[in-house]
């Protein structure tokens, strides 16, 4: 009591806030943590497809994700769950992706893409021979949505296409072309109007360019 008396008048005041202030972090940090580790425990799922440090993994087709702008990962999430994506019978890998994202929410779905976004891109190693001065040619079409340095443009809902995997860019053009993926212009606006550019590459060999020239400017 006496040591009570005798505290400074503006220790006292302190008091209270001090008080104040624990129970503030008392109430949302257990919180915070918990949102986090959710996240976290999400995306070990993640990680036993997409690669320990979202790199990729050729053996069982899947692409590097690491450092993929949120807003894409977001949309490409929303269109494996409403089956925009995933759903044909000859996607045999957008199957495989489909029920993963089956299991998230729309709250993980931006916790996840987030987490994601915020991983070190892995710049993936380069797997297959082209003409980088064909592909340059190739690429003026490309380069009003993708970017000059293959960048991305979110207000075009274009991804950056140098963080992926050269195999996979193939793999989607194919997609595309063979309307495996962006085939419902109402669900899939934006895959849809892929469709026309990638018909812009007649051959294999021109994906390989286009692809190697990407490499060369990412
Ligand atoms: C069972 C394996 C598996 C798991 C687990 C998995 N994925 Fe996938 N994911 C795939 C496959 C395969 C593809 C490629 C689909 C294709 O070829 O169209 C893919 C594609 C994607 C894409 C599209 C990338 C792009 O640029 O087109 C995103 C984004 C993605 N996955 C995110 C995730 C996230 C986030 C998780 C964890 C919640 C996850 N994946 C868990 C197999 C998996
Ligand atoms: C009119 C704008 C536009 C042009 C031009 C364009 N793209 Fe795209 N591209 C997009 C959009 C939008 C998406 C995302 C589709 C989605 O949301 O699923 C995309 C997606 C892609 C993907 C899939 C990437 C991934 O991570 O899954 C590849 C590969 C690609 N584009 C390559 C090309 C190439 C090569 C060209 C030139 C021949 C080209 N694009 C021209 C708008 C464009």
């Amino acid at each position: 009591m006496r040591l009570h008396m005798s505290m400074d008048w503006r220790v006292r005041l302190r008091v209270p806030f001090y008080l104040l202030w624990l129970s503030v972090v008392g109430f949302c940090f257990p919180q915070t943590t918990f949102a986090g580790s959710r996240i976290k425990a999400q995306y070990q799922l993640c990680k036993k497809c997409h690669g320990l440090n979202g790199e990729g993994r050729y053996d069982i087709k899947t692409p590097a994700i690491a450092g993929l702008p949120a807003w894409y990962v977001v949309a490409q999430l929303k269109k494996f769950r409403n089956g925009a994506r995933g759903k044909h019978p000859q996607d045999i890998n957008g199957v495989r992706m489909r029920p993963m994202s089956r299991t998230l929410n729309a709250k993980d779905i931006a916790g996840v893409a987030e987490y994601v976004s915020k991983l070190k891109p892995t710049k993936p190693v380069s797997t297959v021979k082209g003409n980088i001065a064909k592909g340059e040619l190739a690429y003026a079409v490309c380069k009003a949505c993708h970017g000059a340095n293959a960048e991305g443009n979110q207000v075009l809902n274009a991804p950056p296409l140098g963080m992926m995997n050269d195999w996979y860019l193939i793999s989607q053009l194919k997609n595309f072309q063979r309307g495996i993926r962006g085939f419902d212009p109402v669900l899939d606006p934006t895959g849809a109007s892929m469709v026309g550019m990638a018909q812009t590459l007649k051959t294999e060999q021109a994906m390989k360019d286009v692809v190697n020239y990407i490499f060369s400017i990412r």
